[in-house]
């Protein structure tokens, strides 16, 4: 695996790729590797023939007073994991690589950004798709893979492509868990022991919410109440939100007849954590 800094050295790499008729894959990550991306890293090598991870701490993501001088990061420990599952090129600028002095244009999803996440991180959406939208120009990839535990994330970056008529294939991948169904997150690090045992009720709140759609139920509420509920059972966990949402639009819904997506936010110590499930 070769690590550049560079983006001239980036597009060089990937051309020479294209001239080879190699079919370009890219895994956009901040780092911190867990399975859930070595997941997307092995998704990519097995469809791709050049496999291209950038690692980017990406400032503009991040709201005041969040964790951005503290986001966990190991990079002599990524640089082994991704060359451990086959990826060809590790970009990994530092942060004027990517926002030069003069740099002034921001790219910006309207509907799919409003609610959820963004009600507590305003502008965080904003440069996730400024930064996405970066990286796949410089990129030029095929095909790029995002995990479905960002949902938000996910439909944001669907939509942006869309909209901008980037020539990529989006491909979503499923959450991984760890055995006790704590979705896999860079943030679990900053969990103490106590803490991570308490953060199974997220997964534990979302299973209950299917169980009750199983039984019938079609009243949002009734889903997000059974989430609450897990959430309660532990002291330690504070929630941030519970929603029901159109799986497709993330619109609000009010009864349920089309695809959903249970989605949860809650602090557990130092750490916000996220995650979803979708209920066909
Ligand atoms: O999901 C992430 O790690 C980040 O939001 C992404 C997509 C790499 C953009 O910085």
């Amino acid at each position: 695996m070769e690590v550049v800094t560079r983006r001239e050295e980036v597009r060089a790499r990937v051309a020479a790729a294209r001239r080879a008729g190699q079919r370009v894959g890219f895994v956009p990550t901040m780092g911190a590797f867990h399975e859930g991306h070595l997941e997307l890293m092995r998704r990519a090598r097995q469809e791709c023939g050049f496999v291209v991870v950038s690692l980017f701490v990406n400032p503009t993501q991040f709201s005041p007073g969040e964790d951005l001088a503290r986001y966990p990061h190991d990079f002599a420990g990524d640089c082994a994991a991704a060359a451990g599952v086959g990826v060809d090129l590790l970009f990994a600028p530092a942060a004027e690589e990517v926002y030069p002095p003069d740099f002034q244009t921001y790219v910006e999803v309207e509907g799919l950004s409003r609610g959820l996440c963004s009600d507590r991180r305003p502008g965080h959406f904003r440069g996730v798709a400024t930064v996405v939208a970066k990286l796949l120009n410089l990129v030029q990839p095929d095909r790029a893979y995002f995990g479905e535990k960002d949902f938000q994330q996910l439909r944001v970056v669907q939509q942006l492509v869309r909209d901008l008529d980037m020539p990529v294939e989006i491909v979503p991948l499923p959450t991984v868990r760890e055995p006790d169904g704590l979705a896999m997150s860079s943030r679990n690090r900053y969990l103490s022991p106590a803490e991570r045992r308490a953060a199974t009720a997220l997964y534990r709140g979302l299973l209950a919410a299917r169980a009750r759609r199983a039984q019938g139920a079609r009243d949002p509420a009734e889903l997000a109440q059974a989430v609450l509920a897990a959430l309660a059972s532990e002291p330690l966990v504070r929630p941030d939100y519970v929603e029901v949402r159109d799986a497709a639009t993330l619109a609000p819904v009010e009864w349920i007849e089309k695809p959903v997506v249970v989605a949860v936010a809650a602090y557990v110590g130092q750490a916000r954590l996220i995650d979803n499930i979708v209920l066909e």
